[in-house]
């Protein structure tokens, strides 16, 4: 079965994404530590954000083993980065395969970003768009941070989802977009547990529909 898990900046789904994968014994992809590496290895290429053969070609030479034990894509600067090269048609194509060949190993897995249940899988039997407000969403990136030692004002952090989710949404190739087929999980009034529960009770009425 694969499960794909689409929404904004800090709505929750890659915690969702860990958890559905740990529960249904799948591997799991996030999908945004491939654009963050691409966006840092521009960046420590010394090369400039706005280029964007010098993304492509970053794309194309990531080596997509140990990103999910590299602290320096967990950061603002990664993200912030990685948002710009993402809209990049040519860093997407590079990009595709990979996910592709991911989400098609036998027994399924589960993938979290953008345009997943858009894009990358879009025949995926289980798909989820987790959002929540923007001040809801900044507040919790903002606890993160302030909780790992980083300073920074919650309005700035709101203006950074903001501009995220407007470039995110905006951009021409693969803007974020709920699927069609995919249902919308608000977890702005829900804590980790409750979202999760919903998150499974989501899935497991796919699994259903499709006598998965
Ligand atoms: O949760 P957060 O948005 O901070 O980070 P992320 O999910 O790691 O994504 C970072 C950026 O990568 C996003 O703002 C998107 O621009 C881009 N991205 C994308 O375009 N497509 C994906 N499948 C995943 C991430």
């Amino acid at each position: 079965m694969v499960i794909a898990v689409d929404g904004p900046a800090a709505s929750g789904k890659g915690t969702i994404a860990a958890r559905l994968a740990r529960t249904y014994g799948l591997p799991h992809l996030d999908t945004g530590l491939l654009y963050r590496a691409v966006g840092l290895k521009v960046l420590q290429d010394g090369g400039s954000l706005d280029d964007e053969s010098a993304a492509t070609e970053a794309a194309r030479g990531l080596d997509a083993t140990g990103l999910s034990d590299d602290a320096r894509l967990t950061t603002g600067e990664a993200g912030e980065a990685a948002s710009r090269v993402a809209g990049y048609p040519g860093v997407r194509a590079a990009l595709l395969e990979l996910q592709q060949a991911f989400a098609a190993q036998a027994g399924g897995a589960v993938l979290d970003g953008r345009d997943i249940g858009t894009v990358i899988a879009p025949d995926a039997p289980a798909k989820l768009f987790v959002t929540a407000t923007p001040e809801v969403r900044a507040t919790r990136r903002w606890k993160q941070l302030t909780a790992r030692g980083i300073e920074i004002s919650l309005e700035a952090m709101l203006a950074d989802i903001q501009r995220r989710d407007d470039r995110d949404a905006g951009r021409g190739a693969a803007p974020m977009v709920q699927a069609e087929d995919a249902v919308l999980l608000d977890t702005t009034d829900m804590g980790i547990e409750a979202a999760f529960d919903a998150a499974r009770r989501i899935v497991e009425a796919a699994r259903a529909k499709h006598g998965l």
